[in-house]
């Protein structure tokens, strides 16, 4: 393989660009929705602390070795592991890495755009001014009435495919990148708004106190696979959304330094989010276990109470889909690029083909809300369900795999020349985390939970 292989999509027009786009993929709806909510159903601090970690001895390293191999390979991440597992001289079984990953992509946006959906509608709810002077039992009349309609969750849906779709549609340069260039600078600014207005509660302390004070008598086995399944969905790790838009990245960019950007971000993020959020729910006497509505049920509270909170209420569901989307994108673009490189199918008809495959699966998740809200399959609804299966399963294993191939299959000049770390030292310390500690801590949580250890 040689430097100068270029994506047949096009590249990246700067370091920054790759870092606007990696970022946008990262932070969404995991950091500001999922977040927040499992924290809840896990006890708070005890948790955060675990999911601290897996993004710090499990998740930097294997977004490091996503990002290596797209670039290595500047091809779909099906194609990548041909492209690699030919040149190490290793087992074909590898190529079905690419393959889970490509599934995963398409099973987490099938439920990831019906959230999206609700966002959006939220939009709406708060341009109409719904929430206003609303307490806490009139913000959960509004989100149960809309969620038990499958008919107003599959409109919401479908716009927010259709979205998805257009931009991915654009390509590298044109679609992606233009829109996230504006979209997180924005998000931020509002995630401190928010913290602000969370600072004048008088339950500031305890909701800061649940998300930083652990203890770990709350927490259970599939707790931990929990947060460490959420290291992986909110980096966007092991499913090749990481590694595509490696390949795209120009050959001169640090990808360490750069990677070491993105987790900061999206974990500052994350953590914001929670801070924001906790001392709402203990002010208005909600359950900070209250599962996947809760922001949508704290939230607005704040809004139809603050001044300017109208303003400020559109404002935040606008960047929040806007961040959903920049995720969304980065969730069908394995599939798209892969319809395109081997299917010499154009953009559009890959995205048509990827788009409504989605889009049909997206039922699942919708009725789980109402229809089905009793149909359960290992005492799960489909979307917790689908939920559990990429977040805490597929993820977690593509993650596990990229680490050995990184590790051990791929030769290690190759590895050292495409991280070109600042020192030896460095380098060292990643390969010790990428060989032995990522796939032993996934290979020990996953015991746990099954009650071996
Ligand atoms: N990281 C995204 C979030 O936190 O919302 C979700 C996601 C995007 C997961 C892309 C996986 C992925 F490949």
């Amino acid at each position: 393989m040689t430097d100068t292989k270029k994506s047949q999509h096009g590249e990246w027009s700067s370091r920054f660009a790759f870092i606007l786009a990696a970022t946008g993929s990262a932070v969404g709806l995991g950091n500001i929705w999922k977040f927040p909510y499992i924290t809840g159903e896990n006890g708070g601090g005890a948790f955060v602390i675990v999911y601290l970690l897996c993004v710090l001895l499990i998740g930097i390293p294997i977004m490091m070795a996503e990002t290596m191999l797209g670039r290595r390979s500047r091809q779909n991440p099906i194609n990548t592991m041909i492209t690699l597992v030919d040149e190490a001289g290793a087992d074909k079984n590898w190529h079905y890495l690419g393959w889970m990953g490509v599934a995963a992509g398409f099973l987490i946006l099938s439920y990831y755009s019906v959230i999206a959906g609700w966002a959006s509608a939220y939009v709406l709810k708060a341009f109409t001014g719904s929430f206003f002077g609303a307490d806490a039992a009139a913000i959960k009349v509004i989100f149960d009435d809309f969620v038990a309609s499958p008919a107003k969750l599959l409109f919401w849906h479908s716009l927010f495919m259709l979205a998805t779709m257009l931009i991915v549609v654009r390509g590298v340069n044109t679609g992606l990148e233009k829109a996230v260039r504006f979209l997180m600078p924005s998000l931020f600014v509002l995630l401190i708004l928010m913290v602000a207005y969370a600072m004048t509660t008088d339950t500031y302390d305890q909701g800061v106190k649940f998300l930083f004070t652990p203890d770990f008598s709350k927490l259970t086995g599939n707790g931990v696979l929990t947060a460490m399944g959420h290291a992986f969905f909110t980096l966007s790790l092991g499913m090749g959304a990481i590694m595509v838009y490696g390949s795209y990245l120009p050959k001169d960019v640090s990808i360490s330094k750069t990677v070491f950007l993105i987790a900061g971000t999206d974990t500052v993020v994350a953590l914001l989010a929670g801070i924001a959020i906790f001392p709402i729910v203990f002010a208005s006497g909600l359950e900070p276990a209250a599962g996947p509505g809760l922001i949508f049920q704290t939230l607005p509270i704040a809004f139809g109470n603050m001044t300017g909170g109208w303003f400020f209420g559109i404002l935040f569901f606008v960047m929040l889909v806007f961040a959903a989307l920049s995720s969304s994108i980065s969730l069908i673009e394995p599939a798209v690029a892969w319809l395109v490189e081997n299917k010499d199918m154009s953009r559009e008809q890959a995205c048509i083909w990827s788009g409504s495959i989605t889009w049909l699966l997206g039922f699942g998740t919708i009725f789980s809300f109402n229809v089905w809200s009793e149909f359960k399959i290992f005492d799960r609804t489909i979307f917790q369900l689908l939920d559990y299966l990429t977040a805490n399963l597929m993820l977690p294993i593509g993650g596990f795999c990229i680490a050995v191939f990184a590790g051990w299959i791929m030769k290690q000049q190759y590895t050292e020349h495409e991280l070109d770390m600042p020192n030896a030292l460095s380098y060292q310390a990643w390969q010790i985390l990428i060989r032995y500690v990522a796939p032993a801590a996934v290979f020990l949580v996953f015991l746990h939970v099954v009650g071996v250890l």
